[in-house]
């Protein structure tokens, strides 16, 4: 394995590094259209019901060829196919990452090490089905006999950003009946605002947690056991009906006190960041429905077919982390901004973060080798138009190349009012006048043409040349979203792959866990924490004095 070249010691890095100093010194989106005028029609590309425009990028024919080799060469294809397989290529905690038999069908055949998961698969989500349906039915009632009628799901990462990501994205499918909540901050002030107007006897603590000793969750998930036995008069028998949990470690749930009877079960071939689609979107499926729920992951599975099927020039998975790798390591843009323009998006991008930083957040290769290419950005982003009131100055005028992505949708959703229904086309025609002024700016020629003073027009002219792509779909239906994320689940892969880095483990995360651990003893008991080092110590010390 280490005889594998790093890819910037290979011939297809080399012709990328030439081609951007040759024939791309400093590109020019608005002489890239004049030269080809089919070039908006051209570099568009569907999945599912996404349409894809990438015209807007600062690239060619002969880049995308260039970078196309480069997938091949770092055989990013191979990789594909193994992970599809089941095979263990997430080689630092030896696991197979099968996210898409979460998705797969259920005559589907996906093995891990001999045995077909997919059986498996489905029959937690018939069991998260039938549980959600008495839920939503009124069928499931609290100890006291009362219907549920609030959801709080207790989780952190993974067990927290998808489940609460999409319960936003699909808020105008979910049973209005119902308030979800969820908790992940191990400060107690979420817990507090989650559960201070709820009634213990109607609520349903969902623990969510693939480790189940995520200190966070389990603290959460401690006092929130506390507050409902309190509520209820403190029979420990509540317990059963007011919690269940999601995990892959049935000892540990049942330590806590959940009867696994009350389990769904995901595994260890699902990383966190991977899993909302698993028995972690248990809180989603009860917000939605069993068969919205299903919809949803037909649409991550158009997604994964595409990927697995569709040949390089059309792939859009592979187009976007191409893309990705072009501005990252050949322009030296340190981030990539997700700006969708629908309100119900307002998670989306904090769910991508995890996705994206925590699994291309590395600097060592997969064999171990530092790394000395960039790797994963710093993504980031909120919903369109409150983002061009805020940051987007920066973008288009300050000194930084940030490419975005435009994420919007033909129709507003089904049950907004005619009036608000009318706001949509306002909402995007700011997605399209953003891409435009972005892609083509405003030369100084043009601001003097409006007869601006002299001395203005530096201020006023927009150098433009940022790069974005536009996902337009035509609703925000559970299927779009399911295609959505794995659109970006693949991208991720693609980049991981040709960077050579592990993007399915996170030791960066494991560090800063084992000190807090080692420092809480000296906030709480005042103890002597050996090894602090000076900084530490002194605001240690500091804290100690001042929560006197
Ligand atoms: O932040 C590290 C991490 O391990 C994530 O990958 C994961 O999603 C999160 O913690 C929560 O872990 P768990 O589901 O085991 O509680």
């Amino acid at each position: 394995m280490s005889d594998v070249p790093e890819p910037t010691r290979r011939p297809e890095w080399a012709a990328l590094e030439n081609h951007r100093t040759d024939a791309l010194p400093q590109p020019d989106l608005r002489e890239l259209f004049a030269a080809d005028p089919s070039r908006a029609q051209r570099y568009v590309v569907h999945v599912g019901d996404l349409r894809i425009d990438y015209s807007k990028h600062l690239v060619t024919d002969d880049t995308l060829a260039l970078l196309t080799e480069l997938a091949t060469a770092t055989d990013v294809f191979a990789l594909r196919d193994a992970m599809f397989r089941g095979e263990r290529i997430n080689t630092t905690e030896d696991r197979a990452v099968l996210h898409t038999a979460l998705r797969a069908p259920r005559d589907a055949v996906i093995e891990v090490d001999g045995e077909n998961v997919v059986p498996a698969v489905h029959a937690v989500l018939d069991r998260m089905a039938d549980f959600a349906g008495r839920v939503r039915s009124g069928e499931w009632t609290g100890h006291t006999g009362k219907r549920i009628r609030n959801v709080v799901n207790i989780g952190i990462g993974g067990s927290d950003l998808g489940p609460a990501m999409a319960y936003e994205v699909l808020r105008a499918y979910t049973a209005r009946d119902l308030t979800f909540r969820f908790v992940s901050n191990v400060d107690g002030a979420d817990l507090h605002e989650a559960v201070r107007d709820l009634d213990p006897a109607e609520t349903l603590f969902i623990v969510a947690s693939k480790t189940f000793t995520t200190i966070e969750t389990i603290t959460n998930a401690t006092s929130a056991r506390t507050w409902l036995l309190s509520g209820l008069g403190g029979d420990e028998k509540a317990v059963a009906r007011h919690f269940v949990a999601l995990s892959t470690n049935a000892g540990k749930v049942s330590d806590f006190g959940i009867d696994t009877a009350n389990m769904f079960e995901f595994w260890d071939w699902v990383g966190g960041r991977y899993s909302y689609d698993s028995a972690i979107g248990l809180s989603l499926m009860i917000a939605i429905g069993p068969d919205r729920f299903r919809e949803m992951l037909d649409g991550f599975r158009v997604v994964d077919e595409h990927f697995r099927t569709a040949p390089a020039e059309s792939n859009v998975p592979l187009l976007l982390g191409l893309l990705g790798v072009w501005y990252n390591n050949f322009f030296d843009a340190q981030s990539h901004a997700v700006l969708p323009y629908s309100h119900y998006l307002s998670k989306f991008t904090a769910y991508l973060q995890q996705l994206d930083m925590e699994s291309n957040g590395k600097s060592v290769d997969r064999q171990g080798r530092p790394v000395t290419w960039q790797t994963g950005p710093v993504v980031w982003g909120t919903p369109g138009t409150n983002g061009q009131h805020a940051y987007y100055q920066l973008i288009h005028q300050g000194t930084k190349l940030i490419p975005a992505d435009l994420i919007g949708f033909a129709r507003p959703v089904a049950e907004l009012s005619d009036e608000l229904k009318a706001q949509h086309d306002l909402l995007m025609a700011n997605l399209f006048a953003q891409g435009q002024a972005l892609a083509f700016g405003k030369t100084a020629e043009e601001v003097r043409a409006e007869g601006v003073p002299e001395e203005q027009v530096p201020h006023r002219t927009f150098r433009g040349n940022h790069p974005t792509t536009t996902i337009l779909a035509t609703e925000l239906t559970p299927s779009v979203l399911g295609q959505l994320i794995a659109l970006y689940e693949h991208k991720v892969f693609v980049q991981g792959a040709i960077w050579n880095i592990d993007s399915f483990d996170q030791w960066g995360v494991e560090l800063g866990k084992v000190l807090a651990k080692r420092v809480e003893p000296a906030l709480t008991e005042g103890a002597d924490v050996p090894g602090l080092d000076p900084s530490t110590a002194a605001l240690v010390a500091a804290y100690r004095e001042r929560r006197k």
